[in-house]
């Protein structure tokens, strides 16, 4: 939910951190510091309310030398957004400070028993109890300050990923890590980055190190990075090579990341299906199926687990599954899962869906599955991250950082592997049909051209749609089968960037009481796809006009019945109908990005959001 940042090395650290924030500020945008030691050995720590840019012009004519130090970007958990609550936190005697991104949900009762041993706080966070508990510990016993973190952490219950620097020693950053992301750049000679995210430092260095539950990394300048764990026992240092470009980090000529994001697609689908389908035969290759193929032939049931805009992508994954391989699918929230003492045995299969592999709720609904003996599978985007490290095999969805806060390319992606995860089982099985196999196959590979054609047709089109509805002040959105959750992603797309209210339903449930709310002021946009309920979800339009309702239908190219009806219609390629949702998404994302422009949002970064909800 946060983003940290930390740097030592030879070079100013300033500048490194400021970029990193930059680069994190996807993670939450409510408040930004940094804290620094200098060449006079003074620790210098500055921050305040707002985003990274009022960090930058707070700092205008401070102090900000020095070749170590630690930076923070908020997303408010424990205490408003404000400059108390921002981070770094110092410890009471300012010898200290700390960065922290998650949750210590015992929090209270350790700020208790601090405040009986005469501590006071500036702050209502969590994060500087933290602090304090680790000076605490560091005075009381006369230890070392590596010693006093492994002591602090040891009574700490909760999620964290923090940095801590102490003025008396400016040749060490101690770094550590529960639940919440956290990966070391190797640098060059007694140099190490640290961040959240591999992205925001990928232009320093190519080797990484992702810090591990329970391990606390030492970042010294004159000496290897070292782990250990609070017993001080060694941990493996596992260097992954990590190849990102800078330009896929920026906007490369786009206002918003989320409309580069949205006009990658056809790219991204390319490298999602590369090395997967045969550019030949089309023949599908999963190497987490063919791995684990017993365990996918014997599964009883298959479970998916996800939040947001994964859990729309697990809806149509489960129609993609129970058609392809006849067996029986769930899509659950993986928030209500994880406290349902769900029944699992071991063979059911679980499959957790998460765009930034840090989302807490999944996280923890993968390590209840585990437990409970099931296999889990991930689909995930970030390389190397918590939820994709905790699963038994994935595939990852290889669409690139996606930065916009709203979801587009990873919700194609994740759509896109799981039809291919769908061919790959249902063959196995021996349950789906030849020609079926090869049409979805060969209809997966020729999507990307399609797209191209899609975006450079449709996007000036939906743009002038736009216009017409960015006053609105509620929508519906309706499809049926497996365009139902595309409804739900559509309606989404719409109000976590505009903040106008949206619902999706299936198209026949209107009849069921929302159809009440329809009048000339309510829009719906209904997606009228040819399939065998195309008739029904025409009539569904029709009752809607009947009752002054506006539509905007989205029909696949040469439609010729639901055109008529509708009051503005966007055309789409016509692919099959297991495909749909990835094509009709295109639109719906568009519509939803250019009424929010057109409302003055802030598209990449909306209100009360943030990109990957590492927090419950
Ligand atoms: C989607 O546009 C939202 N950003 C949000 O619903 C997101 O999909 C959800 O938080 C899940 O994130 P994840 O895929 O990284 O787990």
């Amino acid at each position: 939910m946060c983003g940290i940042v930390g740097y030592i090395g030879p070079k100013e650290a300033m500048p490194i951190l400021l970029k990193g924030l930059h680069r994190l500020e996807y993670r939450g945008y409510d408040s930004a510091g940094v804290a620094l030691i200098n060449q006079q050995g003074t620790l210098n720590l500055y921050k305040c309310k707002g985003k990274v840019s009022e960090l930058e012009h707070f700092l205008t004519g401070k102090d900000g030398s020095g070749n170590i130090g630690i930076a923070h970007t908020r997303w408010a958990t424990h205490g408003v957004p404000n400059d108390v609550n921002a981070h770094p936190h110092y410890s009471a005697s300012e010898q200290i400070a700390l960065i922290h991104n998650g949750i210590i949900e015992n929090y209270s009762l350790l700020k208790e028993a601090l405040i009986e041993h005469g501590y006071t706080f500036r702050s209502s966070t969590d994060s500087e109890v933290l602090v304090n508990l680790i000076e605490y510990i560091r005075t009381t016993n006369g230890c070392t300050l590596i010693e006093a973190v492994q002591q602090a952490l040891k009574q700490v219950v909760g999620a964290y990923a923090i940095a801590i620097i102490e003025r008396n020693n400016p040749d060490r950053i101690i770094a550590a890590r529960q639940s919440s992301p956290m990966v070391i750049g190797i640098g060059g000679e007694g140099e190490f980055f640290l961040s959240s995210d591999a992205a925001s430092i990928i232009e320093y260095t190519e080797d990484f190190v992702y810090v591990g539950d329970g391990e606390i990394a030492i970042l010294d300048r004159h000496a290897p990075l070292r782990i250990v764990n609070h017993d001080n026992h060694e941990g493996r240092i596992d260097i992954r090579k990590l190849q990102l470009s800078i330009a896929q980090l920026e906007k490369g000529g786009y206002p918003h990341f989320m409309l580069k994001e949205i006009f990658e697609q056809p790219k991204t689908l390319v490298d999602c299906i590369r090395g997967r389908i045969h550019p030949e035969t089309f023949e599908v290759k999963l190497s987490g199926v063919i791995d684990h193929r017993e365990r996918f032939l014997s599964a009883r049931r298959i479970i998916f687990v996800a939040c947001g805009t994964s859990w729309h992508a697990s809806l149509i994954g489960e129609h993609l599954i129970e058609t392809l391989c006849r067996i029986p699918v769930e899509v659950e929230y993986a928030s209500e899962f994880r406290y349902r003492n769900p029944i699992l045995s071991p063979d059911d299969i679980v499959i957790a869906v998460s765009q930034s592999g840090e989302t807490a709720d999944t996280l923890a609904a993968v390590e209840l599955a585990r437990k409970a003996g099931a296999f889990v599978f991930g689909i995930c985007n970030v390389v190397g991250s918590s939820i994709a490290r905790a699963t038994d095999s994935g595939a990852y969805i290889h669409v690139g950082p996606e930065i916009g806060v709203a979801s587009t390319k990873a919700f194609t992606g994740q759509v896109t592997v799981m039809t291919m995860l769908a061919l790959a089982i249902g063959r196995e099985k021996g349950v789906l049909d030849a020609s079926l196999y090869r049409t979805l196959s060969q209809g997966l590979s020729t999507l990307p051209e399609q797209l191209e054609q899609l975006l450079s047709e449709v996007a000036p089109r939906v743009e002038e749609l736009a216009k017409i509805f960015t006053y609105a002040h509620n929508f519906i959105y309706m499809g049926r089968g497996v365009n139902y959750p595309t409804a739900l992603e559509g309606a989404l797309k719409l109000k976590e960037i505009s903040y106008i209210h949206a619902e999706g339903y299936p198209a026949a449930e209107m009849k069921h009481g929302p159809i009440a709310l329809i009048d000339a002021e309510m829009p719906t946009v209904v997606i009228a796809t040819p399939d065998h309920t195309y008739e029904k979800t025409a009539s569904n339009i029709e009752e809607i006009k009947a009752r002054g309702g506006k539509i905007v239908a989205v029909v696949a190219q040469g439609d010729s019945l639901v055109r008529h009806s509708a009051d503005y219609v966007v055309e789409v390629p016509v692919v099959h109908e297991l495909l749909m949702p990835i094509v009709v998404s295109l639109p719906l994302q568009l519509l939803a990005y250019h009424i929010a422009v057109n409302k003055g949002r802030n598209v990449d970064q909306p209100r009360n959001l943030a990109k990957s909800v590492t927090v419950e």
